[in-house]
């Protein structure tokens, strides 16, 4: 493989599920903070006390009970709490990314360290200096920081007392929000995520536990029209506070493939990629709504509200890169299949494909699938991109200090290879970085067992641990690869 010497090589985490440290020096909490941990068999739970003082539990997606409150109940194990403990040891965690050689690190500004509540004027002064002593301990290093700006994390309060996205107000608040980053961290950082996996919205309703309605459709238009807007007024202001400002959006790449070669299956495929993917690619990198939308919101009687220069907005604050995760394809049909054919992960909708194997969550291991989507997606939107997620959740033994992970290694290898297949065939891409390059609390399950890393964790699935960290072979394996600049995988 031939990378260029410019590529940037690193690793990814998200504040909530890295952190830790949810109540100290001011930070409000989130949804995360008032969830349970899960499995595949068992989804995550949402904590609540009534209005008559009875505590209660939900599911994500469900609606809070008329007066209920989020809570914190005893009894429960909260697992974004602590996380992976990066909010006091970051500084070490740093210094091995460094030592395996890292260019880039991704990372993301929790909203509710730096505004509480998501309301206040003024930021929290902690907040920002926590942030500005992680990103001069990455310069330090000479590691580029790349930075989400929301990563599924709005503040509680916003979520609980304003109606989170879907009150047009919460746009204004995310973009005081940003532009505190902006400005902020101006000397520090110039690669930019508005949105994290922004699509999510749109296209795991399916998993929300029963049939998406109208309703649910009109809402999840909506937020996302909301956060369309967001995100261009964010570009916006990234670019004028700092042109040097590279803005990106985040698009999860879940790839559909059709299971039979039946033209209906291939149209239920593409109409399943221009629902999923395509619609948020093309307004935020286009800077328009796609000719598919209309027929996409008559599908389900949504009328998106709009005010008065949405549309302009939209034109105005296009990305500059086209930024994705990358974990597995699914494949999807029209035909009749048995139960037996559906997959059983969570997160992997369709069938279960004959081509590909499936980790223990059941999300298929698929290489290829990285390469189509790249070629796919630089065709249609042609901005540099970034890779800046992927790896497998997997369970590590650990083991005299150690974990032999060459389930991951394989994982990388295979996945940089199809890479670097998508570059020789003229896709410009300027980054990769491995998902929880140090293990984090997985978001969909609230495990600590999924793990992804090239560092090792030592705490439990009830957080039971010292939280020290440890070098997985895959590590050695990664260093070497960033080393040879992707020539020996
Ligand atoms: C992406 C998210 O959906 O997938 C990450 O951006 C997440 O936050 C990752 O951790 C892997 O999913 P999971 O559920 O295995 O953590």
């Amino acid at each position: 493989m031939n990378f260029p010497k410019e590529f940037m090589w690193g690793g990814a985490t998200a504040a909530n599920q890295y952190e830790g440290g949810w109540d100290e020096d001011g930070r409000g909490p989130t949804l995360f903070d008032v969830m349970t941990g899960g499995d595949t068999n068992h989804p995550r739970l949402i904590t609540f006390i009534n209005a008559d003082g009875t505590p209660g539990t939900m599911r994500e997606g469900e609606a809070l009970p008329k007066d209920a409150r989020y809570a914190v109940l005893d009894g429960y194990y909260y697992p974004n709490h602590v996380a992976s403990d990066g909010y006091h040891r970051y500084k070490e965690d740093i210094a091995l990314f460094a030592e395996m050689g890292f260019r880039i690190y991704r990372m993301s500004i929790s909203w509710s360290r730096l505004f509480p509540k998501g309301i206040e004027d003024e930021p929290n002064p902690a907040g920002i200096a926590f942030y500005r002593n992680v990103f001069q301990e990455l310069r330090k290093h000479n590691i580029e920081p790349l930075v989400t700006i929301w990563h599924f994390d709005t503040p509680l309060f916003l979520e609980e007392h304003c109606g989170g996205w879907l009150n047009r107000q919460t746009v204004e608040h995310y973009v005081r929000f940003a532009k505190t980053c902006f400005t902020e961290f101006k000397d520090l950082v110039k690669y930019w995520i508005t949105f994290n996996e922004i699509n999510n919205t749109i296209q795991f309703m399916k998993l929300a536990g029963r049939p998406a309605e109208d309703s649910d459709f009109q809402k999840a238009y909506q937020i996302l029209h909301h956060q369309f807007v967001a995100s261009a007024k964010a570009v916006k202001i990234g670019h004028a506070i700092n042109p040097e400002n590279q803005i990106g959006c985040m698009i999860n790449g879940s790839t559909n493939l059709p299971f039979t070669c039946d033209a209906k299956d291939v149209i239920y495929c593409n109409q399943l990629w221009q629902k999923n993917i395509y619609y948020c690619a093309d307004v935020q990198c286009r800077g328009e709504y796609p000719p598919f939308a209309e027929r996409l919101w008559n599908e389900h009687n949504v009328e998106v509200k709009m005010e008065d220069g949405d549309l302009e907005i939209l034109k105005d604050g296009t990305v500059d890169l086209f930024t994705f995760s990358y974990y597995h394809t699914n494949c999807v049909t029209t035909h009749k299949t048995g139960e037996k054919d559906k997959v059983p992960g969570n997160y992997q909708v369709g069938v279960r494909s004959p081509y590909v194997t499936y980790s223990a969550w059941g999300w298929s291991l698929d290489p290829d699938g990285l390469q189509y989507f790249m070629e796919l997606m630089y065709d249609r939107e042609r901005k540099p991109m970034m890779i800046v997620e992927n790896g497998m959740g997997a369970i590590d033994e650990f083991r005299d200090g150690t974990v032999h992970d060459e389930y991951h290694i394989d994982y990388h290898s295979t996945h940089i290879q199809a890479m670097g297949r998508a570059m020789a065939n003229g896709v410009k891409c300027i980054a990769y970085t491995t998902w929880g390059c140090v293990d984090v609390i997985a978001a969909s399950t609230g495990q600590m067992s999924k793990r992804y890393g090239q560092i090792y964790v030592d705490v439990d699935e009830n957080g039971n641990g010292t939280y020290d960290r440890y070098r997985k072979d895959s590590f050695d394996w990664y260093k070497h690869v960033i080393e040879t600049n992707g020539s020996e995988l």
